[in-house]
Parts: C-alpha cells; sequence; structure tokens
C-alpha cells in the first residue's frame, strides 16, 4: 500500500510540531488547519495577494506557494508570533497607530513582508518601501497609510 502522508517537523513561533502532512498540502493550509495559526489567511491561493505571508528560517516567503514538506526543519514565524509579554512589535504597533488597514485581510501578510523589508533595508524611502511591498495586494487602503506605518517603523528603529 502507499503511503498517503509523510511526517514533518516544523518550529511555527517558536513551538515545535511534528504531524503527518499529505505531500501535496500548502505550508499555509499546514498552518492554518494542523497547526491552528488562522491569523496566516488565503486571499488567493495563486501567489498573487501576499496575505499568506510568513517568514521561513527569517525571510517573507508567500506559504501558498511553498509546500508543507518543503519546511521540514524549518522555523516558521506567522504574525501570531511577534508580539512578546504582550507588547506588539513595532511594525504592529505602527500599522495600528497610522491606521495602516481597513477590512484588515491584507494585514497579516503586510506586516510580515514589512518586517522582511526593513531587516533588508532599516531605512528605506517612499519608493522603496513601494517597491518592497509590490507583491503584497490591499483592496482598501490606496497603500498610503501602510506606507506611513512602515516609515514610522524605520524611524522608530533608527
Ligand atoms: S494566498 Fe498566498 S499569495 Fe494570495
Ligand atoms: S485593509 Fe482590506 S485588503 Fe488591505
Amino acid at each position: 500500500m502507499s503511503r498517503t502522508t509523510v511526517p514533518v517537523t516544523i518550529t511555527v513561533d517558536g513551538t515545535r510540531y511534528t504531524d503527518e502532512v499529505e505531500p501535496r498540502t500548502l505550508l499555509v493550509h499546514y498552518l492554518r488547519e494542523q497547526v491552528g495559526k488562522v491569523g496566516t489567511v488565503v486571499g488567493c491561493d495563486t501567489s498573487n495577494c501576499g496575505a499568506c505571508t510568513v517568514h521561513l528560517d527569517g525571510r517573507s516567503v508567500k506559504s501558498c506557494n511553498v509546500l508543507a514538506v518543503q519546511a521540514d526543519g524549518s522555523e516558521i514565524t506567522t504574525v501570531e508570533g511577534l508580539e512578546k509579554d504582550g507588547v506588539l512589535h513595532p511594525v504592529q504597533q505602527a500599522f495600528h497607530d497610522c491606521h495602516g488597514l481597513q477590512c484588515g485581510y491584507c494585514t497579516p501578510g503586510m506586516i510580515m513582508q514589512s518586517i522582511d523589508l526593513l531587516n533588508e533595508n532599516p531605512d528605506p524611502s517612499e519608493e522603496e518601501i513601494r517597491s518592497g511591498l509590490e507583491g503584497n495586494l490591499c483592496r482598501c487602503t490606496g497603500y498610503h497609510n501602510i506606507v506611513k506605518a512602515v516609515q514610522q517603523a524605520a524611524g522608530g528603529a533608527r
């Protein structure tokens, strides 16, 4: 009989999980359905919107574009792993302060991508912020307050 699942061990937001997954299971579905990290959302399933963005070993990835088996042995950080001891991550705080969201659907992915952008470039220009967030779509805000939030977070890091 052929085997239909394979074991994976993945650390998610600091906790190590060992689970059986189907080889075709997408990382985003593993995170939401098996680990319960429903803060990571699915906006398109076709790598367009960026709503599913998480960090895989410290770099942002669209988790609908990665198989769970490809993340075996990795560390994943989701938006739910950013808050520490009740204190929001500076980028979360900046989105809150600058009203960088309306419906909030894009926000988990925007925040994860913004953190990656600031890790790479701690002092980005407005143009660099807009181009760094190009893969993340927002249907509500017109991006203006999202850019302001990233600028505020960058200012705080200076
Ligand atoms: S759900 Fe992954 S890019 Fe849209
Ligand atoms: S706040 Fe609604 S999609 Fe961005």
